[in-house]
């Protein structure tokens, strides 16, 4: 067999086994309008409006450029639908990937061989173990839970009892948003702070609406309900209302869509709401400059805003 032929086969083996071929980039596409780059997005799932928004700012970011094409998947809520969503992407030959994980520990693992086999990946909003993988954009979560924990025990005078209802622990805006909470409301100093209650919802109104009947049924005296995402503080509200006590607990929540958390404060249903960015502009923005072959940051931040019923009509208030 001449050499070439040799070669090419084997290049074409470690593009069907995904890895071992070194961590260099290798695009299939010239980037031009007749040949545009490909890229492949796998969204955990399209069930959840904060999702559908993170899929409609990729299609907006993208519709800019003619030299790109982007292929949509939804793993519906499967962590093994989407492990499977990224090997297609690597056998279909795409030139880079980026991918909203359900969850760390599954997706690591095809993550990393897509990104030893030469194919970028930006891995959105939620992360996966290691550091297999080109960059990584999203807001500090830790942070955001800090600050929620701080705004509740600051709001609450460092006194009262406390509901928290977490995201899908296995993903890491779950484990993330804990941390900083209970930092944010600091128990060892305010020992008239008590969570009286945590379940976890993750991250559906359903669940929440669930947990929140129990909390309810156990508890007697509720000041404050901090749920990982807005749908879920919708849902423990909805619990609140069905028991006549909607009024007696106030209710936060994080990610702040306009037409959904945003419109909570302003109906006063929220007292307050989180901004979590969705990062698809910017994973459009860095995709380009990677296929461009520029040299990019590992970690892309970005900010959050909160929203209360005082500055929602503003456009809420950056938090520094
Ligand atoms: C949507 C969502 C958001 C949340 C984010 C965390 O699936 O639950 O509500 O902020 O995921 O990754």
């Amino acid at each position: 067999m001449p050499l070439r032929k040799i070669l090419l086969l084997f290049i074409s083996m470690c593009a069907l086994a995904g890895f071992g071929c070194g961590s260099e980039s290798r695009q299939q596409h010239a980037g031009t309008p007749e040949d545009p780059w490909v890229i492949g997005m796998s969204q955990c799932n399209l069930g959840e409006p904060w999702r559908v928004q993170m899929d409609a700012d990729v299609r907006a970011a993208a519709a800019d450029y003619d030299n790109l094409r982007v292929i949509f998947k939804d793993a519906q809520n499967s962590s093994l639908v989407q492990r499977a969503q990224v090997e297609e992407f690597v056998q279909q030959g795409v030139d880079l990937i980026i991918i909203s994980p359900k969850e760390a520990a599954p997706l690591t693992r095809p993550v990393a061989e897509a990104y030893q086999g030469g194919i970028p990946v930006i891995v959105l909003d939620r992360e996966v173990q290691g550091d297999q993988y080109t960059s990584f954009i999203g807001a500090d979560n830790v942070r955001i839970g800090r600050e929620a924990g701080r705004w509740i025990r600051e709001t609450l005078g460092g006194r009262g009892r406390i509901v928290e209802l977490k995201g899908l622990m296995t993903s890491t805006p779950g484990q993330d948003r804990n941390q900083g909470f209970l930092e944010g409301l600091e128990l060892d100093r305010y020992p008239g702070l008590q969570v009286v209650f945590a379940g976890e919802m993750q991250w559906l109104e359903p669940n929440a609406r669930r947990e929140m009947e129990s909390a309810l049924a156990t508890n007697s005296e509720i000041d404050v309900v901090y749920a990982h995402n807005d749908p879920g503080a919708h849902g423990a509200w909805l619990a609140a209302r069905a028991a006549g006590r909607e009024n007696d607990i106030m209710f936060v929540g994080i990610d702040a869509l306009p037409h959904e958390g945003q419109q909570y404060v302003g109906q006063g249903i929220l007292d307050a709401t989180f901004l979590y960015p969705t990062g698809g502009e910017e994973a459009i923005e860095l995709a380009l400059r990677i296929l461009r072959g520029e040299e990019v940051p590992e970690k892309i931040v970005l900010g959050t805003r909160i929203f209360t019923q005082q500055n929602v009509g503003a456009g809420g208030q950056p938090i520094n």
